[in-house]
């Protein structure tokens, strides 16, 4: 029987790639989120996630008219995916951000993990580095930027997103379950390479992103792949492709604009300071959309 995923924030930006990456890699993916999406095979339900007994009632039921038929009750879900947040700072204000983005994650962690699912993957952010919303030009403390760095952001949106890896940290430990973070990177949809032309002219554009991006049909095979492997416990991955977006190295980027920053290793080829070692180390990820097979340059 195909593995079944419930997916949250699926109608947005990033899930409305990813959703139909992982029902046409063989899941059967159900929707929460606030307005459907229209995907072939994809079922939809209408859930706030900022409301736990919404979360909690929407992960015990019945998908969809068909799961009545075998008459032996709700069939559970193999995994959950938890992307549904606001998606960055200057949408909503700040507090509501924080609100919605924390309670939202607290809420469908608690609801998977006491009905006894054991795989949970949660969308993280490039923010949580501290760079991307802070307050003017902030050095990072090292390159490149990897998971065991000390996440210090200073807008509620990055902040909520570093709340959230805590709390799926104490979920994890609790449970004895897998809850693995994704920190996602600047989303690019098929659509948007036409905006690298523009990026590539002007590096300092994409400082504050250091450089990354992460094309949301590799996104997909990311989420496939956390699905997948099982046992890591509590896990951060950077989610972001290979290279910079830029047509200089990463070292020539840091040297410019970033020229006090230590590094604690060398860089590998064309490696970018927002490095994606551990998901292609541990998962086996291999991208598939470099930007330079889409822009000329
Ligand atoms: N887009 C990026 O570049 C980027 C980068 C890093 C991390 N992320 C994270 O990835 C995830 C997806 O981002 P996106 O760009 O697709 O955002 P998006 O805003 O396009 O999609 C988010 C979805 O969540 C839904 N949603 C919002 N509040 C909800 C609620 N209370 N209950 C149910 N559904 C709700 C929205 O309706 C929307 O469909 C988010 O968690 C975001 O923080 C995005």
């Amino acid at each position: 029987m195909a593995k079944r995923i419930l997916f949250t924030g699926g109608s947005g930006k990033a899930g409305k790639h990813v959703v139909p990456w992982l029902g046409a890699n063989g899941y059967e993916v159900h929707n929460l989120d606030l307005v459907p999406l229209e995907s072939p095979g994809v079922t939809n339900l209408t859930v706030d996630v900022t409301d736990s007994g919404q979360v909690f009632n929407a992960l015990s039921m019945h998908r969809d008219f068909s799961d009545l038929e075998t008459g032996r009750g709700v069939i559970p879900y193999d995994a959950v995916i938890h992307f549904a947040a606001i998606p960055r700072i200057l949408i909503k204000p700040d507090n509501e951000t924080f609100r919605v983005n924390t309670m939202g994650t607290y809420n469908v962690i608690e609801a998977a993990a006491k009905l006894g699912i054991r795989k949970i993957i949660i969308a993280s952010s490039e923010t949580t580095y501290g760079i991307c919303f802070a307050e003017g030009h902030k050095d990072a403390h090292q390159f490149p930027l990897e998971e065991d760095y000390d996440v210090d952001p200073m807008d509620s949106y990055g902040l909520s997103k570093v709340v959230n890896e805590k709390t799926a940290r104490a979920f994890a430990e609790r449970f004895g379950i897998d809850v693995y973070a994704l920190r996602i990177g600047n989303v690019i949809e098929p659509h948007e390479y036409d905006k690298f032309p523009a990026f590539l002219a002007d590096p300092e554009s994409r400082k504050r992103n250091a450089w990354n991006y992460i094309d949301a049909r590799d996104l997909g095979q990311i989420c496939h792949l956390c699905v997948e492997k099982d046992g890591l416990g509590f896990q951060v991955f950077n989610a972001a492709n290979d290279t910079p977006t830029a047509d200089v190295p990463a070292t020539e980027l840091a040297r410019r604009y970033f020229p006090d920053v230590p590094f604690t290793r060398e860089l590998e080829e064309g490696e970018g300071l927002y490095s994606n070692r551990k998901i292609r180390e541990v998962l086996g990820f291999k991208e598939e959309h470099n930007w330079r097979n889409y822009v000329k340059t």
